[in-house]
């Protein structure tokens, strides 16, 4: 396995790979691996010849007041981890590399339709910056497909309607949230949490999944289940950002008429962001 910091190191080795006739699947990562990218990487060897994994802090999906600093760095453990997931090339470009004229850049992807709500609503730069680095990886490794968690499922539906939208000739494909055993959704996240707050964290998968056996057991004023929620997540001791049903498909606010629906929570643990979500069909026969 290879290590690959320029642009067009990179675009050379692909191209080699291409004239083999080998197809080439994209995991893109900001590094600190668990076991939810490792994941990534075996579900990628179903679909391409070549892996490459792509490690890239990206400030512009960072707000000033966010934890781009801070965010952890540990490539050796990453390099070892993906080696043994028989990943085959690492894509670990500098900030300069990616962005050559700073993150204040010219061009930037927006999908307007899917921002504005949800993360993109408390973190009004994040899901564009996601989309123009995104972009970039896909302009730079072309790869036939791309695959994202379904923890982050806004990001995933924000992804996919641009490859849509802007003919972006890539398989995008949404993988199982890997969780611990206490529930957990796996995140990198997750190793800011003191002892006491890792023991808290799992109450939110309970509350979501609570929430979606009221639902197919005919709870049907979903606003109120909303409001009433908050309320729950905010006494089991965090501070609740959102929390909201929604269609799966489209990410309007859904209700008792709409059959695959999502829930989607926020929370913080002190100055740690939690979000999950649990997605689930409400058939007629529950209304
Ligand atoms: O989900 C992530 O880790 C990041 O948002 C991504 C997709 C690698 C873009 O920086």
């Amino acid at each position: 396995m290879q290590t690959i910091s320029k642009i067009a190191d990179i675009r050379d080795i692909i191209k080699a790979e291409r004239k083999k006739d080998k197809t080439i699947g994209l995991v893109p990562t900001m590094g600190n691996l668990h076991a939810g990218h490792i994941s990534l990487v075996e579900q990628m060897h179903q679909h391409a010849d070549i892996v490459i994994t792509s490690i890239f802090v990206n400030p512009l999906q960072f707000s000033p007041n966010e934890d781009f600093d801070t965010y952890p760095k540990t490539m050796q453990a990453d390099q070892e981890k993906l080696e043994a997931a028989g990943n085959h090339y690492i894509f670990a470009p500098s900030a300069t590399e990616i962005y050559p004229e700073g993150t204040t850049s010219k061009t930037l992807v927006s999908v307007n339709a899917l921002d504005g709500i949800l993360c993109g609503k408390s973190r009004p730069t994040h899901l564009t910056g996601v989309a123009t680095v995104v972009t970039k990886l896909f302009n730079i490794i072309m790869p036939d497909h791309a695959i994202f968690g379904l923890k982050d499922y806004q990001q995933l539906m924000v992804i996919k309607q641009m490859a849509i939208d802007l003919c972006m000739p890539i398989n995008i494909i949404g993988a199982p949230i890997v969780r611990d055993d206490a529930g957990l959704a796996l995140s990198s996240r997750n190793n800011y949490l003191s002892g006491e707050q890792q023991q808290i964290a799992p109450r939110l998968n309970q509350i979501l999944n609570f929430v979606k056996q009221a639902i197919l057991d005919g709870e049907n004023n979903f606003r109120e289940l909303e409001k009433q929620t908050m309320l729950i997540i905010e006494e089991s001791g965090f501070k609740p950002d959102y929390f909201e049903i929604r269609t799966q498909n489209t990410l309007k606010s859904a209700t008792i008429a709409d059959h695959k629906l999502a829930i989607f929570v926020a929370a913080f643990l002190g100055k740690t962001r939690l979000i999950d979500n649990v997605r689930f069909e409400n058939n007629e026969k529950n209304n």
